[in-house]
């Protein structure tokens, strides 16, 4: 299990996306996961941040297997012993680099992916994410 970090950006920020950070690298320890609410292209999302040393990587917190959120409650994520996020609702697994389920019923699907970039001690939307 991991602990997890909850943010949340303020809808006026909408159209200036650099405005905020989505969280900083300080509430985001190396291997973590925080859970992140943002607007994007209009819509309320749920994004999973995960932080692998200098790198930072996001997908939308929607399981490819029924839609469900893959935390157990908000901004807590389970991590398998080999590494693996695993989905709270009925156990699939991803691997933290392509977001692809390895295990569980959902396998060879993927999360889908949100540009993020780590900048400045933060993790910022990036210029693709849609
Ligand atoms: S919704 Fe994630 S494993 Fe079923």
């Amino acid at each position: 299990m991991s602990e997890g970090v909850r943010t949340s950006l303020s809808n006026s920020h909408e159209h200036d996306r650099s405005a905020e950070p989505l969280v900083t690298l300080e509430r985001l320890p190396d291997g973590a996961f925080a859970e992140v609410e943002v607007v994007l292209d209009g819509d309320a999302e749920s994004l999973i941040v995960y932080r692998d040393g200098d790198h930072v990587r996001a997908w939308l917190n929607i399981c490819p297997h029924a839609g469900r959120r893959l935390d157990w409650a908000p901004g807590q994520f389970l991590k398998s012993k080999d590494g693996h996020l695993v989905c709270a609702a009925h156990g699939a697994s991803f691997e933290l680099v392509g977001g692809e389920c390895v295990g569980g019923p959902c396998r060879g699907e993927s999360l889908r992916a949100v540009d993020v970039v780590a900048r400045d001690g933060a993790v910022w939307l990036g210029e693709t994410a849609a």
